[in-house]
């Protein structure tokens, strides 16, 4: 089965972009998934070609206007979900990543300027999303990260590697420390552990560095996880037995 993409935005040109080389391009070109772009001033009324105007309630920058946002909408087939790239959007997780990528394929609209006129949401089906607590120049770079992680998950793209239940995420904590050869490299060497061929006691150590970098880096997912609420970050790690 396909993944059908399709991206909407003023900047068709972008794509496939980065998502034509490397895994995502192979899969591209193998036809695991598929990649469409609708221009969305294709949808202007207007003879000036306008997607956009002046906010109301005045303010900076130029809102996208719902009228063309619905009619670029309703020119992609009912079949897929709808997005919406926007800082205003629930931010994206690895779950929802994973149902989208078990599904048909998705339909991404990208916004540019201060964003979209509210009523597009209520007007239509279409779900908000967030690639971050930041704020890009545009939804077009958040399309290219949320298809490049349902793309690795498609089947045949990234072969056992993605279905590991050891990334980050999947287990709501941040995956262990890797390591490779050469073995000592400006005087660090790779823990003993890993070297030892004791796979208890290597996935036992695993699981404890596992467990403190994600109560170090991520208390929000520590807490998640259900481990005990970090008071304040320390920084510094505690020496985990190798
Ligand atoms: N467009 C602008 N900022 C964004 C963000 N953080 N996530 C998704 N789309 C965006």
């Amino acid at each position: 089965m396909t993944f059908a993409a399709t991206v909407l935005t003023l900047y068709p040109e972008m794509f496939p972009g980065p998502l034509g080389i490397s895994l995502a391009g192979r899969a591209l070109a193998e036809g695991r998934w598929s990649l469409d772009t609708v221009q969305i001033r294709d949808f202007a009324i207007d003879r000036h070609r306008s997607v956009d105007d002046t906010p109301a309630g005045g303010g900076a920058g130029m809102v996208l206007k719902p009228d063309v946002l619905a009619a670029a909408v309703d020119s992609v087939s009912g079949d897929v979900p709808v997005l919406a790239m926007t800082p205003r959007g629930k931010p994206l997780t690895q779950a929802r990543v994973r149902e989208l990528a078990a599904g048909p394929g998705v339909a991404v609209l990208c916004g540019r300027f201060e964003g979209f006129d509210e009523r597009i949401f209520e007007g239509r089906a279409i779900e908000p999303v967030s690639i971050g607590d930041y704020v890009l120049s545009g939804g077009e770079i958040g399309a290219f990260v949320l298809l490049d992680a349902c793309i690795r998950l498609l089947p045949g793209v990234m072969g056992a590697a993605s279905s590991g239940e050891d990334e980050s995420f999947e287990t709501g904590l941040l995956e262990y420390p890797q390591y490779t050869r050469p073995v000592t490299w400006e005087g660090r060497t790779i823990p003993e552990v890993l070297r030892s061929g004791d796979h208890a006691k290597i996935d036992a150590w695993r699981k404890a560095r596992a467990e403190e970098d994600t109560r170090l880096r991520r208390p929000d997912l520590w807490e998640r996880y259900g481990g005990d609420p970090v008071l304040s970050p320390s920084g510094a790690r505690q020496k985990i037995e190798e």
